[in-house]
C-alpha cells in the first residue's frame, strides 16, 4: 500500500536520482544492465534494482512503497 511519507526516488550507494537514470537511459536507449554499467546503479547493495526495472518500464521515478522483486 503506497505511504506518501515514504519516497524513494534514488539508487543511494551511488546517488543516481531514478530520474537521472531514465534520462540517461532513454537519450541512448541503454538496457538496465547497460545503465548499471553506466552511472553504477544496482552495483552496491542492489536494493534499487527492482525500481529501476519500473521505472524503466513504467517511467516512474518516485515510489512510495517497498518492491522487492
Ligand atoms: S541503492 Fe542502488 S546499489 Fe544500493
Amino acid at each position: 500500500m503506497p505511504d506518501q511519507q515514504l519516497r524513494i526516488d534514488r539508487c543511494v550507494c551511488h546517488d543516481v536520482t531514478f530520474e537521472r537514470a531514465l534520462e540517461v537511459a532513454k537519450s541512448r536507449s541503454l538496457s538496465l544492465d547497460q545503465l548499471a554499467d553506466e552511472l553504477g546503479c544496482t552495483t552496491g547493495c542492489g536494493s534499487c534494482e527492482p525500481y529501476l526495472r519500473r521505472c524503466l518500464a513504467t517511467g516512474q521515478v518516485v515510489f512510495h512503497e517497498i518492491i522487492e522483486d
